[in-house]
């Protein structure tokens, strides 16, 4: 730019302060006012004028003589008459604008309301439109309150109108709020009360440049007259509450747009003094508590005021991702306008004794004007039938029957069996059932309890079964009965996993690494907190090595530094993340594995119950907002959900050690085995004190690209997948053809309160 351009606009920038914010009026039949005009007109040389009396002076006669049909010589002739003037410029009065130097000449006060409200007719009756005339509202907050403020005085619904707010307009307010941009930077009360006098110069308004404060909240409220009504709009939930205590005192009604679904509250205190503020939706909580919070503080508040469950999907998107992919709640200028109008409505009515409720309402187009739509579902669910007895019986024909001690006394079984079933599997799911038949124990892979996105070519159910073999093993031992144990013992059938045979009285009694390991069956759980530990002592690793490597093949490997906690718990979320967005995944966390009530837990005694996860109760929230399948169509279309891709860092940067159990292929007798190594593992940490958590994720979704070439995957997860796989194999190198069976974490930290469950005994064991 040359620097003449420069100087050209640097002289040209507006001197307007915020203080600017009156009109002057000047009526010439007053010889003062004439001198005054006169003297503006000389001093400032920028003054535009805008004299359109005769076309006010032309509604005017026409209003007068509303069943007539007017030529336009009869209109001069009745302007002529009406005015009794020569010279117009003497009639009515000119409204000088400062800010924007602006001379307007109108109709005087009594004429100009009327013909400017001649259109509200008999929607309001000219006593109604009187009454109004004489009401006084408070408007807190200009962003919504604006669109409020200025349909009030649109439709004159009052005389008076008080307005507060402290904020100045930045851009980003530019898509809800109706005002020129020439006004960035310009404060949100001089705004209002500018455009209030350029449609309504006779308002008169009272501006509060602080916002509401505790200091003066009274003023706002009775100084020169009680305020028939007030909306409140704004921000700070500490003067949401402030205001509506001072108003209940003052008995004066209030009302509030909440911009989403049409939400109007209306509070009516003068009606009712004891009405609870906010309808007793944040209790007692007193409003200092309430004072400067952020954004994501406000976040729980607000749910509890606007109610999670009653919020549109498009909120509930954008509250998880305030702090992510938006700063800020989002607002529409369609809601506002749809919320002034509501507001000026209820107010009109309110201010005319013709409504006296108190309560929540919406005026939600969305469900008023809406259209059925069918949509394909993200996911249809797989449903499978559980395995019969008939059916188990008919795979096990062929098994031979052999030389067997078998098992005489039942409560032995039954023991075994239960212990079997105290082992840890896959989102809880117990893929096992086991049958007692022909003096053999066998136990099948109950497909419907563990099909799953996770479960890929079933190598989960694997490791989890593996798991319950080991304990029957373990507490067999501890028994001092015999077993040998053999996997897929009927060719070309994967559902009987295992035969189990009786060998009758143990000969060697130790077997080293896991003697004893069968105490800690029924202490072992899974502990998710999150509790900050050094890194864990040699001594425990080489007695988890011993336990875990003590199966044939097992292998673990161990990390303790932070730098590589942090990036197993970056690969961790990366890949949940991934399992969030995948429709299958989904459906199976929220909808397979999750129960969401402890009555839900009970009466299935398998998946996750909620309760016993110990999730901070603002991600619990977040969790419940990912089930809804509406939102999550939403999360993915803008690649949301970015958090989670942090999700499980502390809890794995917390740890005293993570490691990862592999055996020498994938195939699954290794994961059975495997399994076996982990369940042995596991209680030994239980042994040792330390407390126990899976965190599988990217063992469940690596085999896909590993082994499956990207199956089922979008390009973009195939991407992110084999990102975080490269980062996996720089943290854990090895043979890719490799069985990586389990990934965790142990740490010192408080005992799990409340037990995941297990069925029932009948519906594992079956015997013949
Ligand atoms: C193969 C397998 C994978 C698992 N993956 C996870 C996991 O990723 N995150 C987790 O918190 N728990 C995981 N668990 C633990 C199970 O959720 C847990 O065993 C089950 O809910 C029963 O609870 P309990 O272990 O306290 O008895 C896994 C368990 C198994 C056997």
């Amino acid at each position: 730019m040359s620097s003449n351009l420069g100087n050209k606009i640097i002289k040209r920038v507006s001197f307007n302060p915020n203080s600017l914010r009156k009109p002057a009026f000047y009526r010439l039949s007053l010889g003062e006012d004439a001198l005054r005009l006169d003297a503006l007109l000389d001093e400032n040389s920028r003054i535009e004028v805008f004299d359109k009396i005769d076309a006010q002076l032309t509604e005017l006669v026409r209003i007068k003589n509303p069943g007539k049909n007017l030529s336009p010589e009869d209109v001069e002739q009745l302007i002529k008459q009406h005015t009794q003037l020569d010279d117009l410029a003497y009639y009515g009065v000119w409204v000088f604008y400062p800010w924007s130097n602006k001379l307007v000449h109108i109709l005087d006060e009594e004429e100009f309301i009327a013909v400017r409200t001649n259109r509200n007719q008999h929607k309001i009756t000219r006593k109604e439109a009187e009454i109004l005339r004489s009401k006084k509202i408070g408007v807190i907050g200009l962003s919504v309150g604006q669109a409020i403020a200025l349909t009030l005085v649109m439709e004159r619904c009052c005389g008076e109108i008080r307005i507060a707010d402290f904020d100045t307009f930045d851009l980003s307010n530019y898509n809800r709020i109706r005002t020129g941009i020439h006004n960035i930077g310009v404060s949100k009360l001089t705004t209002a009360a500018r455009e209030i006098a350029e449609i309504d110069p006779f308002i008169k308004v009272v501006c509060y440049e602080e916002g509401i404060t505790e200091d003066n909240i009274d003023d706002f409220l009775i100084k020169d007259g009680k305020l028939d009504l007030m909306a409140e709009e704004c921000d700070s939930l500490d003067i949401k509450i402030l205001s509506r205590i001072k108003a209940r005192e003052y008995h004066i009604p209030v009302i509030m747009d909440t911009n989403d679904r049409g939400m109007i509250d209306i509070e009516r205190f003068d009606l009712n003094p004891e009405y609870p503020v906010l309808h007793g939706l944040l209790g007692d909580m007193p409003y200092q508590q309430l004072k400067g919070l952020t954004t994501e503080q406000k976040i729980p508040v607000m749910l509890r005021l606007i109610g999670l469950q009653t919020l549109s999907t498009r909120s509930k998107v954008s509250l998880l991702e305030v702090g992510q992919s938006i700063s800020t709640w989002p607002q529409l200028a369609s809601s506002v306008m749809v919320g002034a109008g509501v507001v000026t409505e209820t107010a009109r009515r309110i201010l005319l004794n013709q409504l006296t409720v108190s309560g929540r309402y919406y005026v939600d187009s969305e469900t008023i004007i809406k259209q059925d739509i069918t949509e394909a579902p993200a996911y249809v669910p797989v449903k499978l039938n559980e395995l019969s007895l008939d059916e188990m019986r008919g795979i096990i024909k062929d098994a031979q029957q052999g030389e067997n001690g078998a098992i005489k006394d039942k409560d032995v079984l039954k023991a075994l069996v239960s212990d079997a079933g105290a082992a840890p599997s896959s989102g809880n799911d117990q893929p096992w059932k086991w049958l007692y038949s022909k003096n053999k124990l066998f136990l099948f892979h109950e497909e419907a309890r563990s099909y799953s996105f996770g479960d890929y070519r079933n190598m989960a159910s694997y490791t989890s079964l593996g798991a319950a073999i080991e304990n029957v093993a373990l507490s067999a031992h501890k028994q001092n009965i015999d077993i040998s144990v053999k996997l897929f013992p009927v060719e070309n059938n994967k559902k009987l996993v295992a035969e189990i045979l009786f060998n009758g009285i143990e000969q060697t009694k130790s077997t080293g690494a896991t003697d004893n390991l069968a105490d800690y069956i029924y202490t072992r759980t899974t502990n998710r907190k999150i509790v900050n530990n050094e890194p864990a002592p040699d001594d425990v690793l080489q007695q988890l090595q011993q336990a875990t490597e003590s199966v044939e093949g097992a292998k673990v490997f161990f990390k303790t530094d932070k730098a590589p906690l942090q990036a197993i718990g970056r690969i961790i979320s990366v890949v949940d993340r991934i399992r969030l967005m995948h429709p299958h995944g989904h459906y199976d966390f929220f909808h397979r594995e999750m129960r969401w009530t402890e009555a839900q837990a009970k009466a299935t005694r398998t998946g996750m119950d909620i309760n016993t996860l110990e999730i901070p109760q603002q991600a619990l929230m977040a969790l419940r907002l990912f089930s809804d399948d509406n939102i999550m169509k939403v999360v993915r279309d803008i690649d949301g959900a970015q958090a989670f891709k942090g999700f499980s860092i502390p809890a794995a940067v917390n740890s005293a050690a993570m490691g990862l159990v592999t055996m020498p292929a994938y195939t699954p007798v290794d994961f059975i085995n495997g399994g076996r190594a982990v369940q042995r593992q596991w209680l030994k940490a239980t042994q040792l004190g330390y407390a126990y958590q899976p965190l599988i994720a990217p063992l469940y979704l690596f085999p896909r690209i590993v082994h499956g070439g990207g199956e089922d995957l979008t390009g973009q997860m195939i991407a992110e997948l084999t990102q975080a796989r490269d980062s996996f194999m720089q943290l854990f190198p090895g043979d890719e053809k490799r069985g990586e069976v389990f990934l965790f974490r142990i740490f010192k930290g408080d005992d799990v309160v409340n037990r995941a469950l297990r069925l029932s005994l009948d519906d594992i064991l079956f015997i013949d």
